[in-house]
């Protein structure tokens, strides 16, 4: 009772207004959410969490092009140190030297400075990576400007895995790489383990650790994904699987559609992550967050089932739509803009 009564009147008009607003958001969101093409990612408690019951108003899900809204909760976002966000990789299982190869291409093409010798006009990872770069907390700092693979570890299989024991996996490895709520922490597991919600609706998740005596009393946000290889390539590897409107799979940049598929996933971790690191960033009523609020997404002209206008390698006839390091060709998601209230990518 005592509780209630601290609560000043005008909150309660302000939740109220929070309460019928995010009743008209979610209509939206999930129109998007029930298109078949999907990469779902999302902020996930390793314990489970009751999903809150929120009515449907049935009649805007046939407004068209209805601008989307992430509502900002007033929390941090990952601002890195001067600018720069380390990043932190640990490969649970087995990874090829090849398919490693091509994860590390992509995390050292999110730095600044990395020029594709193709057109500079070309769309690259780094200049996608600003994509980020409107998202501003409540005192007007914004995402760190570059993401730096600052270090990596791997750890032999030892079983499958549920969504406790992938923090456990982050807690053990900060005696190599310390312990700091400024930088972030991503495990990756091989196609052989079994990760609790795997291919059930995701295709990697995000947490944090809470403060402890094992932390620091630091919060560590971390990140998974999962290789989709052998358990559900038409949910985390597409477009490079069969899936919406395409029988076969798109030609993969990178000749493993497992591994290109995790890197879309890693993308929209990355940009879910520095939005929204502690639950209280960026985000919908039901938990979409800057990038998988676009998923599916790909180029100009997607709809669902179709991930719009891509670029297309002459010779291997591969689709992507950045360059990265060493002109290596990645697919990424669009993100959504909090000026304009779209998603965006690099027209
Ligand atoms: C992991 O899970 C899969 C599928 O349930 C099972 O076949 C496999 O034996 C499990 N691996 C281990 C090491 O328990
Ligand atoms: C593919 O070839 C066309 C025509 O020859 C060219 O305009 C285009 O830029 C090429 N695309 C790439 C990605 O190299």
């Amino acid at each position: 009772m005592k509780l209630f009564n601290s609560y000043r009147s005008d909150t309660v008009v302000l939740l109220m207004i929070l309460i019928v607003k995010s009743q008209l958001r979610l209509s939206h969101a999930d129109k998007i959410e029930s298109s078949y093409t999907t990469h779902p990612t999302g902020l996930l408690s390793p314990t489970p969490v009751p999903t809150p019951m929120v009515p449907m108003n049935a009649e805007l899900d046939q407004v068209p092009d209805s601008p989307l809204v992430l509502d900002y909760h007033m929390g941090p976002l990952m601002t890195g140190l001067d600018d720069v966000l380390k990043l932190y990789v640990i490969y649970y299982g087995s990874f090829s030297t090849k398919q490693k190869s091509t994860l590390q291409l992509f995390f050292n093409s999110l730095r600044q400075g990395v020029k594709p010798t193709q057109v500079s006009s070309f769309p690259t990872v780094f200049k996608w990576w600003q994509l980020t770069r409107e998202y501003r907390d409540l005192y007007g700092d914004g995402v760190a400007r570059q993401v730096v693979l600052a270090g990596e570890r791997n750890i032999p299989s030892a079983g499958n895995l549920t969504q406790l024991d992938i923090q456990q996996i982050v807690k053990d490895s900060t005696v190599e790489f310390g312990k700091s709520a400024r930088v972030m922490y991503l495990v990756l597991t091989d196609d052989d383990v079994t990760v609790e919600r795997f291919c059930m609706n995701v295709c990697g998740t995000h947490f944090y650790t809470y403060p402890s005596d094992e932390t620091d009393s630091q919060m560590l946000p971390y990140a998974w994904v999962g290789n989709p290889t052998k358990q559900c390539p038409s949910l985390c590897s597409w477009p490079y699987a069969p899936g919406g409107l395409q029988k076969i799979g798109l030609i993969s940049p990178n000749g493993d559609a497992g591994i290109d598929g995790m890197i879309i996933t890693i993308a929209t971790l990355l940009a879910n992550v520095v939005t929204n690191p502690f639950g209280s960033g960026y985000y919908q009523p039901d938990g979409l967050e800057a990038a998988s609020v676009c998923q599916g997404i790909y180029g100009t002209g997607a709809f669902p089932g179709s991930p719009g206008k891509l670029l297309v390698d002459n010779s291997s006839g591969a689709s992507f739509n950045v360059f990265g390091e060493k002109n290596a060709k990645f697919l990424l998601p669009w993100i959504w803009q909090p000026s304009t209230l779209k998603c965006a990518g690099q027209e």
